[in-house]
């Protein structure tokens, strides 16, 4: 921090002054390890001077063990910081690093090159607003050139930068750098890419790093760092209209109610009109609160509390923007969707999704094609694995307030989350809203579930019979209803043999298939719940994921999961229609248990194992359940 000094031994307040007004300039590295990208971030942070003196001496201990410059200071070390990196020489996860200059502060993600680190990638680069796409000279532009300026296109990076690393080893030629940057050149038109910086560099000796490289007197353009200091941030934020999303509902007592948040785009000003979103209330800002007193104006980039003139109602996750220039409300978006999970994505299945300051449910509906991020080709796709980039239609449970992505990475980037394990699934960005969702409006009905179900003097409910092909679901659903039947209840068996003759006859067994055939009989359940009658679900069900999607739907006080356990080898000895036998013989593919996954219910109301029991028995026990229940037999 040699730059520095001299300001804080003197004046602390006003180095720290100076360094709080500072601009901010985010950045991610993309390339290789073999591209020196650690090396040239090592070598960033130690001509900056900003690392600290015990880790100088660590790094050069280090160098000296596992190094691989022979004895001199190894930057890839500073960089290559979890062991599992040292051991492989492969960077893994996104590091962040924060350094300065003279000029401005800055945060760069490292993230690896490999191909199944996309994720990586993407995560780095949300906030990025330069991105340094690392070359070999002697290798040129490789496939993983342009996956990564595909994903920097792709993510809305404004500034490219092209480190043609290695220079010494080509000698310095102009015609190999001229070459590459006609190479790129060719291809970043292709993809949009239309203004970036090439910059003939050594990171390893610091040649055009800090100063400028005596290599290289054929070269005009500017050194990286004399670039990174130059390069303009965000700040044209403040221009847009605006917008916040509301962080939290701000009331302390009964005489304060503030909406809290950070303004993402425009300005706001004491007695503007705004709206809030999605409900589309108006009124009028009366005070701009700040931790420092109020305000007469706030701009982007400000945490700020507003409060209203008038009562209106706005929940954490609303968005409040002005009258004139309102965002869109929608709930069913085209979309990019770069997927995350080691789980495939699977259209229908219910997920989260995290848009600006707002939680919904939502689910991918129809993906469109996926991108090979290697050729730019579109290929058709039913699903997307890890890694794997696809334009897909989303559809939300509540419509939110939103811009393209292309408009404002706050409002059109969003998340996706998995209901069971909270981890994030994937990322997107909106393109924009399908019209459906404006013109389809929910219709108030006047006779209620209640009053259908009283009609019929009965609770509805949906039992849901779970397991293997052959475990007896049908069997045993079906005497339940018998049974109910002459207990005078209005009843339907849902089967997944009749069901898929009918309703689901487009229908398969791959897992896309087996998770809209839940989705769709799930839905029909809980229509024929709320038309008053017990409904008997008997299919296999075998995804947790949308078994539970079945109870969110249908509503937990009304749903019984009856999970049929009988072992499969017990199935498989019974074999009732031969397919046990078929799926071993590899003439039925993706049969449950042999090669497609049961997943078995983690909590279901009731649990059922007939190996030791006859149908009439297994009938009776569930018949008692619901007889402790109280409502239904
Ligand atoms: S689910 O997995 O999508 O819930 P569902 O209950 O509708 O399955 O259908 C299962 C029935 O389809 C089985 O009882 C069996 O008769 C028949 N079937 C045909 N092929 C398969 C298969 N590959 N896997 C499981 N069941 C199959």
């Amino acid at each position: 921090m040699a730059h520095q000094d001299a300001l804080i031994a003197q004046d602390i307040d006003a180095y720290l002054k100076v360094h709080e007004t500072k601009s901010m300039l985010r950045f991610l590295t993309c390339g290789s390890v073999d591209d020196g990208k650690s090396t040239l971030i090592g070598r960033l942070l130690y001509d900056s001077k900003m690392i600290f003196e015990d880790q100088l001496a660590a790094l050069e201990s280090d160098s000296k063990t596992v190094g691989t410059q022979g004895g001199a200071i190894d930057f890839a070390l500073l960089v290559d910081g979890l062991a599992a990196e040292r051991e492989q020489g492969i960077t893994i996860d996104v590091a962040y690093r924060f350094f300065s200059t003279e000029k401005r502060k800055f945060i760069v993600a490292d993230t690896p090159g490999h191909e199944q680190y996309t994720r990586n990638m993407v995560t780095g680069a949300s906030t990025a607003d330069a991105a340094i796409i690392l070359i070999d000279a002697r290798k040129g532009v490789l496939t993983q050139t342009r996956r990564h300026s595909y994903l920097v296109k792709l993510l809305g990076i404004r500034h490219v930068i092209l480190a043609i690393n290695k220079m010494d080893l080509v000698n310095w030629s102009r015609e190999t750098f001229d070459k590459i940057l006609a190479d790129y050149r060719v291809f970043a038109e292709k993809i949009g890419i239309t203004t970036f910086t090439a910059i003939p560099m050594s990171a390893l000796n610091g040649d055009n790093i800090l100063d400028r490289s005596a290599h290289t007197p054929w070269y005009d353009g500017p050194t990286l760092m004399g670039l990174l200091e130059v390069l303009p941030v965000e700040d044209d934020l403040a221009a847009k209209p605006f917008r916040m999303p509301v962080q939290w509902v701000n009331r302390p007592n009964l005489d304060f109610r503030g909406f809290s948040g950070l303004v993402a785009t425009g300005t706001v000003k004491r007695g503007d009109q705004i709206r809030a979103l999605p409900s589309a209330r108006t009124s009028t800002v009366e005070r701009i609160v700040t931790k420092d007193g109020d305000l007469e104006q706030a701009v982007a980039g400000q945490s700020i509390t507003i409060t209203l003139k008038d009562e209106i109602d706005i929940s954490r996750g609303d968005v409040i923007v002005c009258a004139n220039a309102p965002a869109q409300v929608a709930d069913q978006f085209e979309t990019t969707i770069v997927w995350m999970d080691d789980q495939p994505m699977l259209p229908g299945r219910a997920l989260l999704m995290k848009l600006g300051a707002r939680t919904v449910g939502a689910s991918i509906t129809e993906p469109k094609y996926k991108v090979n991020v290697n050729t730019m080709e579109h290929v058709a796709a039913k699903r997307l694995e890890l890694n794997e980039i696809g334009v897909c239609n989303v559809s939300l449970d509540t419509p939110v307030a939103f811009e393209a992505y292309t408009e404002s990475r706050d409002l059109g980037g969003f998340i996706l989350i998995d209901r069971f394990t909270n981890r994030t699934a994937g990322a997107g960005m909106i393109h924009f809203a399908l019209r459906r969702s404006e013109n389809i409006h929910w219709q108030a009905l006047e006779v209620s579930k209640a009053a259908r179900a009283s009609l019929k003097r009965q609770s509805p409910a949906v039992l849901w019979f779970t397991g293997l092909s052959g475990a007896g679901k049908s069997t045993i659903a079906n005497l339940v209803e018998k049974k109910l039947h002459s207990l005078g209840r209005h009843t339907y068996l849902l089967d997944g043999d009749n069901v898929r003759h009918g309703l689901n006859r487009d229908l398969g067994f791959t897992d896309e298939d087996r998770v809209e055939n839940i989705r769709r009989v799930a839905e029909v359940s809980r229509l024929m719940a709320e038309a008053g009658l017990i409904v008997l679900v008997s299919f296999i069900s075998p995804f947790r994921a949308e078994r539970r999607m079945a109870r969110t739907r249908v509503g937990d006080e009304d749903f019984i999961e009856i999970h049929i356990d009988t072992p499969l080898a017990v199935a498989e000895s019974r074999d009732v229609k031969g397919l046990y036998k078929k799926a071993r013989a590899g003439q039925l593919k993706n049969f449950t248990g042999i090669d497609s996954p049961y997943e078995t219910p983690e909590a279901p109301e009731l649990r059922i194992d007939t190996t030791d029991l006859s149908p009439e028995e297994a009938a009776e026990q569930i018949c008692a359940y619901l007889q402790s229940r109280g409502s239904h037999a």
